[in-house]
């Protein structure tokens, strides 16, 4: 992908959740393609460590770091002011941050709870984060992108966007108590590609455009049995490498995919082909 059509030279890109396990190969990979990249989260120290990774590895760039909440409008304000401030653009937006309960190897605060008992605060925090802490962001990023006329919009759903979890998957041990990919994963990941349909349509003879990417399974130290079961149920038979979720992400960014918005580009090792 040395085309220039895939290059970000010059592209101010903003990536939120920035410091996540996705967050941060996406913010490398934009580095890599020349972007200005503006890593957000709302983990300050984990944020100054990817800071100076990539500072490291690409000096010169213009690469900087802002901490903020998803969650605050106020915060918010705040993030998009400096934006304005610093860059006087936002070419691109990447919706990565996210609640997520994981699987891999460490997660101890999973919830064990079946369906009919799985206690609604839960679905309540991933909704002021998953869903409308989605919505806030892209309704500052917009006011940043219109009067420019131009803007990029990437959000980020999941395959349980488009499909059930098979909760077999998660079943790896008979001597633990079982898990359960929880509704308030499922649930807020399920609005994302319509969303990204709604601006798309909104806002499409204004400039701009919005795509969703669906990832799925990206590695992480999961355990063997995890990864066994995974195989099973996977047309390709293995999860996601780390760097197999760049290409999509610089893809979407770049002027190669200047024909696509509303779309819905699935990125599962065929997981939903079946
Ligand atoms: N990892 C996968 O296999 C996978 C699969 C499908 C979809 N996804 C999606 O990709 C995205 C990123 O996944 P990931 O694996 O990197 O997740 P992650 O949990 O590693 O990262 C999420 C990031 O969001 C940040 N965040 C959470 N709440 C926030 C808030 N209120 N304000 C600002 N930042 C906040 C966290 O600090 C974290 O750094 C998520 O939207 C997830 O649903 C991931």
């Amino acid at each position: 992908m040395n085309e220039p059509e895939f290059s970000l030279k010059g592209k101010v890109i903003l990536v939120t959740g920035a410091v996540g396990l996705i967050g941060q190969e996406v913010c490398d990979a934009y580095a890599a393609y020349g972007a200005n990249v503006i890593a957000m989260d709302n983990q300050a120290d984990a944020l100054d460590d990817l800071m100076e990774t990539l500072k490291t590895r690409y000096p010169g760039q213009d690469l900087c770091a802002m901490v903020a909440d998803v969650t605050s409008e106020e915060s918010l304000t705040t993030l998009f002011q400096g934006i304005q401030e610093q860059h006087q653009k936002l070419d691109v937006l990447v919706n990565l941050a996210a609640i997520d309960a994981k699987f891999d190897e460490g997660q101890k605060d999973i919830n064990l709870s079946r369906f009919e008992h799985y206690p609604l605060e839960l679905w309540e925090r991933s909704v002021a984060v998953n869903a409308t802490g989605l919505i806030r962001v892209t309704q500052h990023a917009l006011r940043l992108m219109l009067p420019s006329r131009s803007g990029n919009i990437i959000n980020v759903a999941s395959t349980y966007s488009l499909v059930a979890p098979n909760q077999s998957l998660y079943k790896t041990d008979s001597t633990t108590p079982p898990v359960f990919k929880p509704i308030d994963y499922v649930g807020t990941k399920s609005m994302v590609p319509n969303f990204s349909r709604y601006v798309a349509t909104f806002y499409a003879r204004e400039g701009i455009r919005c795509n969703t990417v669906v990832p799925h399974g990206v590695f992480n130290q999961h355990s063997k049995a995890f990864q066994e079961n995974f195989a099973k149920l996977s047309p390709l038979g293995r999860m996601c490498d780390l760097k197999e979720i760049r290409g999509p992400f610089i893809f979407l960014a770049s002027d190669a995919s200047s024909y696509m918005t509303g779309s819905t580009l699935v990125v599962d090792g065929g997981w939903t082909a079946w």
